[in-house]
């Protein structure tokens, strides 16, 4: 059985994973709008991504004995100046989550409670992986400055990572 306090923080989570998840629809329809094709298609897969983390919370915490309640979420950004400053935004976003997971595995210990520290690991390793795939396309975005012709390669490239991703 989850302890209150620890039910409490993954559902705080789960409105966290939620609305990263929402974020990055907001950003995937911009991109839409804006004829960034490739970097649409990226994140409207990243978004479901996240719709999945929060799932796997969701379905953790219920088989735990606590109940996963959704919450009220924000409205995202819905513009932004550029795509390059569009995934400055993301990485920022993904540093917040990772402090968060590394707030809950605190919490975990603190309770004695190692079934949820070792359930968070999986969490642990994503931000790793999620961290460094998005400093890998800011050094590019950063490298493209505002080139038109960068920027272009750089949003095939991304559509193509979102294909190989699936
Ligand atoms: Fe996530
Ligand atoms: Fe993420």
């Amino acid at each position: 059985m989850i302890s209150k306090d620890l039910e409490k923080a993954i559902n705080e989570q789960i409105k966290v994973e939620e609305q990263s998840s929402r974020i990055y629809m907001a950003m995937a329809s911009w991109c839409e709008a804006e004829g960034y094709e490739g970097a649409a298609k990226f994140l409207y897969t990243h978004s479901d991504e996240e719709r999945q983390h929060m799932l796997k919370f969701v379905y953790y915490l219920n088989d735990r004995g606590g109940h996963a309640q959704l919450q009220k979420v924000e409205e995202p950004d819905a513009k932004f100046k550029s795509l390059g400053d569009l995934f400055e935004e993301v990485m920022k976003h993904e540093q917040f989550v990772s402090k968060e997971i590394d707030k809950l595995v605190d919490l975990a210990y603190k309770e004695k409670d190692h079934a949820t520290a070792n359930f968070l690991q999986w969490y642990v390793q994503e931000q790793i992986e999620e961290e460094s795939l998005f400093s890998s396309i800011l050094d590019k975005f950063r490298l493209a400055g505002d080139h038109k012709g960068a920027l272009y390669h750089l949003d095939r490239e991304l559509g193509q990572r979102a294909t190989a991703h699936q």
